[in-house]
């Protein structure tokens, strides 16, 4: 089976065709950033004018890319949340509108569950394993047994670890999007320079908290100290707070829920110094750890349209009722 697959929760309009036989056929991704950079943050009202504009040449490019016309095409994927309501009205209705015009079957994926399965795109991961998804909006963890059977075991108590980068690139000065950018500042940096705190919170708790983090890098930056220090150095010594804490609490779960298999997903896990730590520490901890490339870690169609024809193909379909939704029930 054939699947097109449409996002468009945030401020990327994302198009992908995917096969059951051939795996993932193209897989084409629109940024707003230019849009958006200005503001500091993404606007909403902005994002849906860019998707409604990016929408019908991001569909057609990945369609042409992967060689494939309408009728080749066998189902659409079209992700129907989490994420900004007027975002994803705008790929839902042309998803829902191609289905009824193409006459063919609708699937209404979930973001975090397709981000959750990213992996499978470039390796076929055992099952059980754990995954940590880190992106802008959600920091959680899940133990995964199979397809579309995924236990919440965790997640952010205030801020995700994407908005944490975020708003510390933004203090720090960096432009829009500040998680690449403390990334890069971050390597040329010494993790070792400044300390900053970890919320470990209670033994055995796989939740998270980056809101102390974020006020103790504000209070830091308006001392003589956090004056006078390198941004680079700030930025790695951030960005190992983060890490050291994402991991720790990933590998003690897969240790306590008995799996050895990592898998890592979300924007956030693009970051270079998360994903060396991510493997350091599993290999330490004999845990398998499998890191998707930076282009599928980031919000992407091919995970929608996977996620589609797993769903289509057992005969799961949305109906013309389908609607946007603003939270996940993957979460709490
Ligand atoms: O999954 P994603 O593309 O969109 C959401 O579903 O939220 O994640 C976006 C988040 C942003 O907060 C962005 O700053 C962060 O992922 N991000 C990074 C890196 N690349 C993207 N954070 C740290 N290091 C990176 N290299
Ligand atoms: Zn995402």
């Amino acid at each position: 089976m054939r699947v097109l697959g449409i996002e468009s929760s945030c401020d990327e309009t994302a198009a992908a065709v995917y096969d059951d036989s051939a795996g993932m056929l193209s897989n084409v991704v629109s940024s707003q950033v230019a849009v958006h950079g200005a503001y500091g943050g993404v606007v909403p009202e902005l994002a849906s004018r860019e998707h409604l504009k990016s929408i019908v040449p991001v569909v057609e490019k990945a369609l042409s890319a992967a060689s494939t016309g309408r009728d080749a095409i066998d189902g659409i994927a079209v992700t129907a949340g989490p994420g900004l309501i007027g975002s994803l009205l705008v790929g839902l209705c042309f998803a829902k509108s191609l289905a009824f015009a193409w006459g063919k079957p609708l699937y209404g994926a979930d973001h975090l569950e397709a981000h959750v399965y990213a992996a499978f795109l470039e390796n076929d991961v055992p099952f059980p394993y754990i995954a940590l998804l880190v992106s802008g909006g959600h920091t959680s963890l899940f133990r995964v047994e199979g397809w579309g059977e995924m236990t919440f075991l965790g997640g952010t108590r205030d801020d995700a670890a994407g908005e944490a980068f975020d708003k510390a690139a933004k203090m720090l000065g960096f432009p829009y999007p500040g998680g690449v950018a403390v990334d890069r500042a971050g390597r040329e940096g010494d993790a070792s320079r400044f300390h900053f705190p970890r919320a470990w919170l209670s033994r055995d708790s796989a939740d998270f908290s980056f809101s102390g983090l974020k006020t103790a890098l504000r209070v830091f930056l308006a001392s003589p100290e956090g004056k006078a220090a390198r941004v680079e150095d700030v930025a790695a010594s951030f960005q190992e707070a983060v890490a050291d804490v994402l991991v720790g609490k990933a590998i003690e779960a897969a240790e306590r829920e008995r799996v050895p298999r990592l898998v890592l997903a979300g924007g956030v896990s693009a970051n270079s110094r998360l994903r060396e730590l991510a493997a350091q520490r599993g290999s330490a901890a004999g845990i398998a750890t499998f890191l998707p490339s930076k282009a599928l870690c980031t919000d992407n169609a091919a995970m929608v349209a996977q996620l589609g024809e797993r769903r289509l193909s057992a005969g799961v379909f949305s109906g013309p009722e389908l609607s946007a939704y603003a939270a996940s029930r993957f979460t709490r």
